[in-house]
């Protein structure tokens, strides 16, 4: 019987880990199983820096964004005896099993951990980039796209003031989620994404026609991770971070450089960065944190470990972190074609 469970939230943050955990603990201590926090991701199971959580010290925190554990992008199979640390862990304190709230690499590394080390993992989804695979949404990306609505908005007006090409770039590494979100949300007239390798000079023409249209404005979003069409523009290689992952951020300025050259309009560039990952969740990501916390404690509480929480239909199902882990979800293109349709 499960009476003991651990959470941790690994990765970036993003608005809605506070809801899950809350919903974690509630729905926990309803079954009498007690819940332990690690702080800062897996750097806190590997360091033993843990604390229990009660429904008190999680009380007022379903509208606050960031995550009360904290987060780190910690990967325990690059430190050393990683896997054998988490298992002593879990035994030292007892626990049942570890419920991970993370992105793409937090779940791929739960996977591992559980495929084949046999620990008794459960994840729950959660990235602004709602690039996992398996579930139709991710804890935060809701909240995003409305961060990044409203930035599309805001831009609209004084772009139209100024006949300007408004370059906004937004979060995206491998999958642009957010730009085609925000930018059908708010009307933009080109959106690049890394589904889809763009053309600069078919950009510049569709800018220069829309012009030509009568159009003196014109507004671009650009996911972070957005790539060129071979042979069609080159980009500086970004640096690393202390994780050793590329740092992206800053291919709004290429694109607004390379839209002046061809069209010789003025163009700005916003970069909405962390700005992103901040503050409240909506309502929607508040209900869906809370929908993935309870599923994900009934579900341990089952024993269903080396399952993810995934939301499909408007509820909460658990599948394999393999099908989760196998693919990273992408834009499909039907929608893209849908965004596209308004581009001019
Ligand atoms: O969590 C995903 C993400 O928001 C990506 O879209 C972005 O590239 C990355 O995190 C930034 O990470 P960091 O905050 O570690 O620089």
């Amino acid at each position: 019987m499960v009476s003991r469970i651990g959470i941790l939230t690994g990765g970036g943050d993003c608005p809605g880990l506070n809801a899950a955990i809350r919903a974690i603990v509630r729905r926990a201590d309803l079954g009498n199983v007690s819940t332990y926090g690690f702080r800062a991701g897996w750097r806190g199971v590997l360091q033993g820096s843990v604390e229990q959580l009660t429904i008190s010290s999680t009380r007022g925190l379903l509208h606050r964004g960031g995550t009360m554990l904290g987060t780190s992008r910690v990967d325990p199979y690059r430190e050393e005896r990683g896997p054998e640390r988490i298992r002593e862990a879990l035994e030292v304190y007892r626990l049942d099993g570890l419920v991970v709230i993370g992105g793409e690499g937090t779940l791929a590394a739960s996977h591992r951990l559980a495929e084949d080390e046999g620990l008794p993992i459960l994840g729950v989804p959660k990235t602004i980039d709602n690039d996992v695979g398996g579930t139709d949404l991710t804890i935060g990306f809701l909240t995003a796209v409305r961060t990044a609505t409203e930035a599309v908005d805001r831009l609209h007006s004084t772009a139209e003031s100024h006949d300007r090409v408004m370059v906004l770039e937004v979060m995206g590494r491998h999958a642009g989620w957010i730009a085609t979100y925000a930018g059908m949300a708010g009307g933009a007239d080109a959106i690049l994404v890394p589904e889809v390798p763009f053309d600069i000079d078919a950009v510049g023409r569709h800018l220069k026609h829309r012009a030509g249209m009568g159009r003196d404005f014109s507004i671009v979003v650009v996911a972070e991770g957005a790539l060129p069409k071979e042979g069609t523009l080159e980009l500086e290689a970004p640096p690393l971070d202390e994780f050793g992952r590329p740092k992206l951020g800053g291919i709004g300025h290429t694109i607004a450089h390379e839209i002046e050259q061809r069209t010789g309009f003025p163009a700005r560039v916003t970069i909405l960065g962390h700005v992103q990952r901040g503050g409240s969740p909506t309502p929607m990501d508040r209900v869906l944190a809370t929908q993935m916390g309870v599923k994900a404690a009934e579900f341990a509480m089952d024993g269903a470990w080396g399952t993810m929480t995934a939301y499909r239909d408007n509820g909460v199902v658990p599948i394999p972190l393999a099908e989760a882990t196998a693919h990273l979800k992408t834009v499909p293109a039907d929608l893209f074609a849908v965004a596209e349709t308004f581009f001019g």
